[in-house]
């Protein structure tokens, strides 16, 4: 395609909406709830909200340069500021990932498909130990989640095959309000039960004995999985930006909705669980074996209110998880168009199988085939390991160091600044943070994931 002929997202509300659709996703709703319930509540949620603002923020703004920059696919907008040199790796690097995470991101997304026909249905209900079954034979099953991780990609397919202002911008225009509208109405139910003010406390109140190195580093590698860096999702979409999109201010608003998602999910889901007695550091199972129990005794009361609510967040869950895959999957569809010349239809449709199949082998690995673990670890936890723990620090750490050190600032200046239109006032600070401050942040997240730092 021609750089002329671009697509573009047609409106600023359509930049913020799509690219928060791709930030606010499991990782809000499914990863930070049990985050914060495991690091301490309150004191986590001060962190992670100031790593957002320090260094999500900077990371975020520094993918928008290279993508608006190149006005191509992560690999090529990498290529063309590298100008021959070896940092052009990075930009692969960084398709091969988001990649990678979208066959293993769409098993969790067809999960919370399942429950919501599961509740629409009537079959989320009975005792705790209930729920650790329902979840064991969901997981493990053959075809099921096979066939529920097949019908996300297929829904992702049709939206992301009707292009950049058909297809994602128009269906985050729809889904991102609904999603907001669901949660304000969960969170609402949620503090109005009997003893929901200690969950609320749990998450406001700070007990400063709790901060411990674990719970920093911990913080730190949320903001960057839930804000999307280092996956080509924020690259690819600013390819999307027209030349007068902010990026500095579309960067702070989408991380200030991303924290208040987060924030919000946290409002959704302590208040009940205090209330029932339900501990908050139940771990990733959180969300679906606690949380439907969770609901089901808290509105014992009203059932009728219990399957409402149930009903509303696993919609809520599938449509966060919807947006994000998206900007997955347009990663690789944008990489598969531009570099093999072939036809949207056809690079979606390519990506769509093959994400298919990667997702059908990481849900087999949990428990339905025998032989897909490697080293005492199944497929799928080693598409999360190596995608979340290990290629997004370095994509991350890379594109600070090349855009802070060794990419023409002139280029780097002109985008920050929409050349010169700006004021750009922030432009010394943001070099600053993106040199020093969070190349060494990512530095001490990398050992400390791998025990050598405690
Ligand atoms: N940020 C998304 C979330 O919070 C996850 C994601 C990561 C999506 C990377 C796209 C790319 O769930």
């Amino acid at each position: 395609m021609d750089e002329m002929e671009r697509a573009n997202f047609g409106s600023k509300l359509g930049v913020i909406l799509a690219t928060a659709g791709s930030a606010v996703g499991l990782g809000n709703v499914w990863r930070f709830p049990y985050m914060a319930g495991e690091n301490g509540g309150a004191v986590f949620i001060i962190i992670y909200v100031a790593c957002v603002l320090l260094l999500g923020i900077p990371c975020m703004i520094s993918e928008f340069i290279v993508g608006r920059h190149g006005q191509s696919n992560t690999a090529r907008a990498y290529r063309k500021l590298a100008d021959g040199t070896p940092w052009a790796l990075i930009g692969y690097m960084g398709v091969l990932t988001g990649f990678l995470i979208t066959g293993y991101y769409a098993v969790v997304s067809g999960w919370c498909l399942q429950y919501v026909w599961a509740s629409l249905i009537g079959h989320l209900q009975g005792d705790p130990e209930y729920f650790k079954t329902y979840f064991a034979e969901l997981s493990g099953h053959p075809v099921k989640p096979v066939l529920w991780t097949v019908i996300i990609l297929t829904l992702t397919y049709l939206i992301i095959e009707h292009g950049v202002r058909d297809g994602i911008e128009r269906a985050s225009k729809l889904l991102m309000p609904t999603l907001f509208i669901l949660l304000l109405i969960i969170v609402g139910a949620s503090c109005m039960l009997p003893g929901a003010e200690k969950g609320v406390e749990f998450l406001f109140k700070p007990d400063f004995k709790k901060i411990t190195g674990d719970v920093f580093l911990s913080a730190l590698g949320q903001s960057f999985y839930s804000l999307s860096i280092a996956m080509g999702c924020l690259c690819t979409y600013a390819s999307y930006f027209s030349k007068h999109t902010n990026l500095t201010r579309s960067a702070t608003q989408i991380a200030v909705i991303d924290c208040l998602v987060a924030i919000l999910a946290g409002l959704m889901i302590f208040p009940a669980a205090f209330s029932v007695g339900v501990n908050p550091d139940s771990g990733p199972s959180l969300i679906f074996i606690t949380l439907p129990n969770v609901f089901q005794q808290a509105f014992a009361a009203i059932p009728v209110a219990g399957y409402v609510v149930s009903l509303l967040f696993f919609v809520l869950l599938s449509l966060a998880a919807l947006t994000s895959l998206m900007s997955l999957h347009e990663v690789s569809t944008a990489f598969v168009q531009e570099e093999l010349h072939t036809t949207r239809k056809w690079a979606a449709a390519a990506v769509t199988i093959a994400t298919s199949i990667i997702g059908a082998f990481c849900s087999l690995s949990l428990g339905a085939v025998d032989g897909l673990t490697f080293l005492g670890r199944s497929l799928f936890d080693w598409f999360d390991f190596v995608t979340g723990q290990i290629f997004l620090p370095i994509v991350g750490f890379l594109t600070c160091i090349f855009l802070g050190w060794f990419a023409e600032h002139r280029v780097v200046r002109d985008e920050f600044t929409n050349f010169g239109t700006l004021r750009g006032s922030l432009f010394h600070t943001y070099i600053f943070l993106i040199k020093y401050v969070c190349p060494l942040a990512i530095l001490l997240i990398f050992l400390h994931q791998f025990g050598l730092l405690s």
